[in-house]
């Protein structure tokens, strides 16, 4: 618990730094699991000013992103996509054809086939070295809602209410809020070796506490979290402010 958020991100992207680096003397890849939204932002800032000033090179980290919503344009301002582009992927080196990110194009016929070869790329890569998380109010990491099975793959999901409500300013509205998405799924998240799960501020106090204190139930399929062997929730003082 930190009682900045941005102190709390320039640990974080110190850790993944620093596993980039490991990597690079072992000449090996580094595969990271990336997420959106506002929670991971202040991350992505610091990882490009380290690429900037202190030469960190993202030539051997190959990306898989959390999550898109679907149908969605790359171009769209709204897209994954473009979140990536303008907060990572266009200030840093990292090489294009490592990048991977959900396609919202992707046709229904092919949607089933494409979300199980997303998660055999992650398997023939030695799955994911780290994984960054936010969280949803309704207790969702990537996208995977309630009801959503411990062991599911990336596959479309139907969003839920909330998650599409507290998307709806940024969209201008609730009805411009998509109401599917691609996820990667919760067992496709909990293979991965390492997971830090970033939240900050009050409206996430009770999903926080609900997670990391309450019983493990698909309800909240973040709670799934409890039985990964080594997960960090790096909180600020009022995301952490209910639990006991
Ligand atoms: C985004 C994602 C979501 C967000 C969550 C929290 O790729 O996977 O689970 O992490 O909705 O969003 P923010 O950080 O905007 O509160």
């Amino acid at each position: 618990v930190f009682s900045s958020s941005v102190e709390a991100s320039i640990c974080v992207a110190q850790e993944i730094a620093e596993l980039i680096r490991a990597k690079q003397k072992e000449n090996k890849h580094c595969i990271l699991g990336l997420a959106t939204g506002s929670s991971p932002i202040k991350v992505y800032e610091e990882l490009v000013r380290m690429h900037k000033e202190e030469s960190l090179s993202f030539s051997n980290v190959v990306t898989f992103n959390l999550d898109e919503y679907y149908p969605m344009d790359k171009s769209s301002v709204h897209s994954y996509y473009y979140f990536m582009h303008q907060h990572l992927f266009n200030h840093i080196d990292i090489q294009p054809k490592n990048i991977n990110i959900p396609n919202g194009t992707v046709s229904i016929d092919e949607l089933h086939q494409y979300c199980i070869d997303y998660d055999l790329k992650i398997k023939e890569y030695g799955g994911l070295d780290f994984q960054l998380l936010g969280i949803g109010r309704t207790g969702h990491i990537g996208f995977n809602e309630p009801g959503s099975h411990y062991n599911s793959g990336t596959r479309s999901i139907t969003l839920d209410h909330l998650t599409r409500v507290d998307a709806a300013p940024s969209f201008l509205g609730i009805d411009n809020v998509p109401k599917k998405a691609i996820t990667m799924g919760i067992g496709t998240v909990k293979k991965a070796k390492r997971i830090v799960l970033l939240a900050w501020g009050h409206n996430k106090a009770s999903i926080v506490k609900e997670t990391i204190e309450g019983e493990i139930t698909s309800e909240v399929p973040a709670t799934y979290l409890q039985e990964h062997e080594n997960t960090t929730f790096i909180l600020n003082d009022e995301a952490a402010q209910d639990l006991t």
